[in-house]
């Protein structure tokens, strides 16, 4: 099976209500391309759910707070393009920057109360570049359902609360993480790491897994799976961590008990490459 690659507002439009039509449901899965495993645990859920599904490509210039990040951002949109295809969906939505933001652009979309903290804190802007082109990937292709993963946990959050809000009229499927076989989870950036810097990176899943542990264990105290979890990052001198939280698992925002679903959520660099991470405690 292939996908078509469409570029226009216009084009993806005719073929969804052609696919509507039809009788089909609609399913969209955002990205930013460079897609992988994780990605395709996304577009298989939209398939198996019979979904005409829709996988938008597109690096957001808006959501990128360094520049040098958005210009070393991968791009293999003939291999996307034959990914998606493989695991049948039937539209990419690749389109131009321009097609998304032409001249006179003005307005953006915020969900300030729950972008303070985690990433949102050491990345000035970014949750509003997200909810941004989101909103506006989700008015163009007008889904169903939107499928978005657990490994960005907070993006999640927010976009949950802002379709919510917006009253966009879709549900929002949350699809777990999916990591290698030593853990670290599966990431377009992942491919920057050095041989030495990739095998020092699972170290961050096991460090949320010892934070994980002391819940199991009894903790109810945050400073406590906390320390825990810093205990093994810091044991690694190349790790520089910006944040290690637990959350509820709702909207993402600290705790000061333990009780009822949560998260541990953490952020560090390896060399210049950062890696995010979360799981359920
Ligand atoms: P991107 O990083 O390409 O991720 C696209 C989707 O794939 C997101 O919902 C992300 O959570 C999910 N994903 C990435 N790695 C995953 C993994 N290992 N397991 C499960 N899901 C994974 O997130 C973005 O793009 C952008 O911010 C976007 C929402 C497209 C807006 O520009």
């Amino acid at each position: 099976m292939s996908a078509d690659l469409l570029r226009t507002v216009g084009e993806v439009r005719a073929a969804v209500a052609g696919a509507r039509r039809a009788g089909r449901n609609i399913g969209c899965v955002p990205t930013m391309g460079a897609l992988h495993e994780g990605h395709g645990a996304l577009i298989d859920r939209a398939v198996e759910a019979g979904d005409f599904t829709v996988v938008t490509v597109f690096v957001n210039p808006i959501q990128f707070d360094r520049r040098e990040d958005y210009e070393a951002y991968a791009i293999s949109l003939p291999a996307d393009v034959e990914f998606c295809g493989r695991r049948g969906a039937a539209v990419v939505f690749a389109p131009s920057v321009a097609e998304m933001y032409p001249e006179g652009f003005a307005t953006t979309v915020e969900v300030p109360s729950l972008a303070q903290n985690l990433c949102g804190a050491f990345r000035p802007g970014h949750f509003r570049g997200v909810a941004t082109v989101v909103a506006k990937l989700l008015n163009i292709v007008q889904p169903d359902t939107a499928y978005f993963g657990e490994k960005d946990g907070q993006q999640l959050a927010i976009i949950r609360q802002m379709a919510a809000d917006l009253n966009l009229p879709l549900h929002i499927v949350a699809v777990p993480t999916v990591r290698e076989a030593d853990g670290l989870a599966l990431s377009s950036r992942n491919r920057r790491l050095s041989e030495a810097e990739r095998r020092i990176a699972p170290l961050l899943h096991l460090a949320l897994e010892a934070g994980r542990r002391k819940i199991a264990e009894g903790s109810r105290d945050p400073a406590e799976v906390r320390r825990a979890a810093f205990a093994v990052l810091e044991a690694e001198p190349a790790f520089r961590v910006e944040y290690v939280e637990v959350v509820d698992a709702q909207r993402m925002q600290a705790v000061d008990a333990i009780a009822g679903d949560v998260r541990i959520a953490a952020a560090v660099w390896l060399g210049s490459t950062r890696l995010i991470d979360n799981v359920p405690a």
